[in-house]
């Protein structure tokens, strides 16, 4: 059964004035979908229902649950391999050297999802760069949605989630087996320090950072939400810190003091 038109409207804005995500119509399906399945879950008899009782009621857990069910998550590990080929041979030497006296360092992973975003950069830093475990060292990983937070910080994934971009030989080194999941190792998970955090909230405390992921997220967002998020972070970057989007990203209709630097066939942004 399809939404009308005044419930669309009611879940158009509250979205909007949520994670302040733009809800397109004809992404009304995939949303329609999630709710009966929300709806399900909370004893609701329709999604009609469902709307009206968070309609009913002041902002309730029902009301978060809602937005959250509404934001797309869709993630894997090492996505978008060159980017992360990029961190390893040129970015991640690069601030090593320019940061070897202060041996201080923070990596910001700014819509991390379930997780497989930090954790990739995690194991990415074991295997190749283990001296930086030893220094003022810290992967921030922040995202909207409480859910996927709380599975984040359990770093445990289906096999259908390991085998979407995990390198057998990463899995056998960095994952314990449990049942037919696979949980990362504990040395791994405290490697990340997890927040909520609503990029789109103007008082948001966006964590000064030395390199900063910001994938998959600004999509979801009008221009002139795009715009004002992206000046704070601007704001948030230290003097030569590096920003990278989405592979099919980019920024070039608006004006922010950030420039693109290629690496290794992967764009990147520095302040300007
Ligand atoms: C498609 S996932 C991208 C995950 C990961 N960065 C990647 O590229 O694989 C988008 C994430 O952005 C989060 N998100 C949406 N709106 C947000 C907001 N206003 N503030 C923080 N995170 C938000 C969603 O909860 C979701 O987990």
């Amino acid at each position: 059964m399809s939404l009308a038109t005044q419930e669309f409207e009611f879940l158009r804005d509250l979205v909007i004035a949520g994670p302040g995500i733009v809800l397109e119509p004809d992404r009304q399906h995939v949303v329609e979908a999630r709710l009966a399945q929300l709806a399900l879950n909370e004893g609701f008899g329709s999604v009609s229902q469902l709307i009206e009782g968070v309609r009913k009621n002041p902002p309730t857990q029902l009301q978060r649950k809602l937005l959250d069910v509404i934001t797309n998550n869709e993630t894997w590990f090492f996505r978008d391999t060159q980017q992360f080929e990029a961190l390893k041979n040129f970015v991640l030497p690069e601030f090593m050297a320019a940061r070897r006296s202060g041996r201080k360092l923070v990596i910001w992973s700014a819509a991390c999802s379930t997780g497989q975003e930090p954790y990739s950069i995690a194991m990415l830093v074991r295997e190749h760069f283990p001296e930086l475990l030893s220094w003022d060292f810290q992967i921030i990983a922040t995202d909207y949605s409480s859910r996927v937070l709380q599975k984040a910080q359990l770093g445990k994934y289906s096999r259908f989630e390991v085998n979407r971009g995990m390198p057998a030989t990463l899995l056998t080194k960095y994952f314990l087996r449990d049942g037919l999941d696979w949980q990362l190792r504990p040395e791994i998970r405290a490697m990340i320090s997890f927040r909520q955090i609503n990029l789109t909230q103007p008082s948001a405390n966006i964590p000064r950072s030395d390199i900063v992921l910001l994938r998959n997220v600004l999509i979801y967002f009008d221009r002139g939400t795009r715009h004002e998020l992206l000046d704070r972070i601007r704001f948030s970057l230290v003097e030569d810190a590096l920003l990278v989007l989405g592979a099919a990203e980019n920024i070039s209709d608006l004006q922010i003091r950030l420039k693109p630097v290629q690496i290794n066939n992967t764009c990147w942004y520095r302040p300007c």
